[in-house]
């Protein structure tokens, strides 16, 4: 039987997101600990069947959740000239969903390379982002294209909306906790939120905010290259204060945050859409960021994960 299948993986924000949407810049890293996997197969019935952990049944019933899905699929197969494909598309994943990793983008990734490579046709770099990016404004309302960039990518990247993304090469001794609040996030909604309160008319204060946040991700970027951790994990912790400020944090990531900085952690701030999902700590050494985790899995994190920095270098 004919089979195809895609990969994807989750990313993980260090530092720059909603501000990325206004055009500052932002850094980001793969998550390979995080997969997704596509896999299609011909269609036993003559029709177009999605089989995934929220649904399973026919494409064109799907709940409005997997609106970005169901256009990926359009479009990927539009631009194969398929628009009537017999398919089953099966999605496994290791990411957990709505959590600020990134998921739906890679599952967009996953699908439109596992449809490109069934039919056997090339699919490059920027037709991938582009048809990624499509999905994305489903999901996000207003996306910046980082998490499609991301989701594709092996590497961490220095990123400006629609600019071209500059690879950055890491040089850092510190190991980097991931922590799942366990709680869904909605970044859409987080994003829209924002845009409310720049777009009012006293909104200039958040306005001075997100270009603060540009300055703390240019400081980053020269911490996170030049081995200056003490300094990386303070400009991580500003930076949480500011998106606190704009509204995109919850009370479990405010508790996750308190307990890794009194746990010893360096720095600590929320990661991507925020309102819930994931925040993340720095830590000296392995020792340093498993006590933490510890710690914040006996607070209440339903996952915690541990990403050396030097294996990025
Ligand atoms: O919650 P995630 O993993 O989709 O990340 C969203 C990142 C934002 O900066 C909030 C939005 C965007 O499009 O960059």
């Amino acid at each position: 039987m004919k089979k195809s299948e895609g990969y994807a993986h989750g990313k993980i924000i260090l530092i720059g997101e909603h501000a990325v949407v206004y055009g500052q810049p932002s850094i980001a890293l793969p998550f390979p600990a995080t997969q997704i996997r596509a896999t299609i197969t011909p269609s036993e019935m003559n029709n177009l069947t999605i089989e995934c952990m929220f649904y399973k049944g026919l494409l064109n019933d799907m709940p409005e959740l997997l609106d970005s899905l169901k256009k990926v699929i359009e479009v990927s197969l539009k631009r194969l000239n398929q628009p009537n494909a017999f398919l089953h598309i099966k999605i496994e994943s290791t990411i957990p969903a709505e959590r600020g990793m990134g998921s739906s983008a890679a599952v967009s990734v996953a699908t439109t390379r596992a449809l490109f490579d069934y039919y056997k046709q090339k699919l490059s770099r920027e037709e991938l982002l582009d048809i990624v990016n499509i999905a994305e404004i489903i999901a996000h309302g207003n996306p910046s294209g980082l998490d499609a960039l991301m989701t594709s990518s092996s590497q961490p990247y220095y990123f400006i909306k629609n600019q071209t993304p500059e690879l950055i090469q890491p040089n850092l001794d510190a190991v980097l906790i991931v922590a799942d609040t366990g709680v869904t996030g909605q970044t859409k909604k987080v994003v829209q939120q924002i845009a409310t309160k720049l777009n009012q008319t006293d909104g200039s204060h958040y306005q001075e905010m997100m270009t603060t946040i540009g300055e703390l991700v240019k400081k980053s970027r020269l911490a996170l290259t030049h081995n200056q951790a003490e300094e990386l994990g303070a400009l991580l912790t500003n930076t949480h204060s500011l998106l606190s400020q704009l509204g995109a944090t919850s009370p479990e990531l405010e508790q996750l945050v308190t307990c890794a900085l009194a746990s010893g952690a360096l720095g600590a701030k929320l990661t991507g859409g925020g309102g819930g999902g994931c925040m993340i700590a720095l830590a000296k050494n392995t020792t340093e960021a498993k006590h933490i985790a510890q710690n914040l899995t006996q607070i209440g994190a339903k996952s915690t994960w541990l990403y050396e920095m030097s294996d990025l270098s």
